[in-house]
């Protein structure tokens, strides 16, 4: 979508993996869905430096609302649960330098029951403008795949009609794919800037997998689509969770920047260890998913259980572009696996080399030339990113 939102993948947190649709804030007041946890979790963005590191989103999911809407037919929030209301909330994380997200319902209900915008676009788009919110995550529960062609356009013309600038996030294709549609990406991509394409992600190793499967069997129509302001979005970060260790939380956060997908991460800030934090900051990583020329990598190579990824990334220097590239290991035989290529071999043809730095390790492997070799030994279940910048050709003439 042309907006001038989300040139690069958006970043930020998302509520809906670890904490769902808790709503026993007398039980459990810690980890209901209701205001005192985003207001927390904004706290912690900024506090513990992921604003800094360029998470700036922080974004509300299911179950925010009251069963029914008001008598003036809005959606209100629930007001037991979010006594200050949406608004304070997005004033709040405002003045830390945040901005706020929200999800609503193209259907009849919400996927948690919460009531739907369907008969309601107008109105809906026009109270989350006022509300100023700066992102609307658009889900497809309850309604008819078929209507969405319509339906998700006409919701994003009315977000549009607001004045607010606000990123739009649709689930329009998935909900069609699972159907058997084939989704008109043509115009998912004009009309929003990410769009979930499959399955929702849960707290496992197979989950994430299942995921990096579908993205790569899938990227030759997949990878056209993406570009500054429209990306695909394989859903959200759950490094530092219960269900990934060290290796594959780095393999998760390797993968999803090198197919340039939204960083959304969905963790409890106030409890993660050090080490997943490192991996969510991790500059080095952040600086390829925010690359500017918005390209979105590709799987080249998968044999027995070792594959490599690679993204397109700058400086490009004359036709040549820099890389990242993911050396991803899929083997559980638990010792390393060493994968050896020569640079041109991963299409690198740029005479002048290549500079090359492994990003999780922080070490570098100086400048290799298209005939040298890349070896790497990467962990079961785990990768070696490393970057791969171009070097420019020495100025004719110029001393050196
Ligand atoms: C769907 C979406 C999830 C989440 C839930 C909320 O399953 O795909 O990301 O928003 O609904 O109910």
């Amino acid at each position: 979508l042309d907006n001038g939102l989300a040139l690069t993948p958006p970043m930020g947190w998302l509520a809906w993996e670890r904490f769902r649709c808790n709503t026993d804030c007398i039980n459990d007041p810690k980890n209901c869905i209701s205001e005192n946890l985003f207001f927390e979790m904004a706290d912690r963005l900024v506090a513990d430096g992921y604003l800094a590191a360029g998470y700036e989103y922080i974004n509300i999911d299911d179950c925010w609302s009251s069963r029914t809407r008001g008598d003036d037919g809005r959606l209100r929030a629930d007001p037991e649960r979010f006594p200050s209301g949406i608004k304070a909330i997005a004033d709040y994380v405002h003045s830390k330098g945040l901005k706020l997200g929200i999800y609503g319902d193209y259907g009849n209900y919400t996927c948690a029951g919460y009531p739907g915008s369907l008969g309601h676009l107008q109105t809906d788009a026009q109270t989350f403008a006022e509300w100023n919110v700066d992102f609307v995550k658009f889900d497809g529960c309850y309604a008819h795949p078929k209507d969405m062609d319509k339906g998700y356009p006409e919701f994003g013309f009315h977000l549009n009609q607001t004045g607010r600038q606000m990123v739009y996030s649709c689930s329009w294709p998935v909900y069609q794919i699972f159907s058997g549609m084939t989704p008109d990406y043509a115009s998912i991509a004009k009309h929003c800037n990410l769009w979930r394409n499959y399955d929702d992600i849960q707290d496992s190793w197979a989950s994430v997998t299942t995921i990096i499967d579908y993205y790569g069997d899938n990227q030759d129509v997949l990878i056209p689509l993406a570009g500054p302001g429209h990306w695909n979005d394989p859903d959200m970060l759950i490094i530092g969770n219960f269900g990934l260790s060290y290796e594959q939380s780095k393999a998760q956060m390797a993968l999803w920047v090198v197919m340039a997908s939204p960083l959304l991460s969905s963790v409890d800030l106030r409890t993660i260890g050090p080490e997943y934090r490192a991996i969510l900051q991790n500059r080095a990583a952040i600086a390829i998913s925010q690359d500017p020329l918005g390209i979105q990598g590709k799987r080249i190579f998968k044999d027995k259980g070792i594959e490599i990824w690679a993204r397109p990334i700058t400086p490009v220097v004359g036709e040549y572009y820099s890389y990242a590239i993911v050396f991803f290991n899929r083997r559980v035989d638990g010792t390393p696996s060493q994968v050896s290529v020569t640079i041109h071999e991963l299409g690198m043809l740029n005479a002048a080399g290549y500079r090359t730095e492994d990003v999780f390790a922080g070490q570098s492997y100086g400048v290799l030339y298209p005939a040298d070799r890349l070896k790497v030994d990467v962990n079961p279940s785990g990768v070696v990113l490393v970057r791969c910048s171009a070097v420019p050709a020495r100025a004719f003439g110029r001393p050196p």
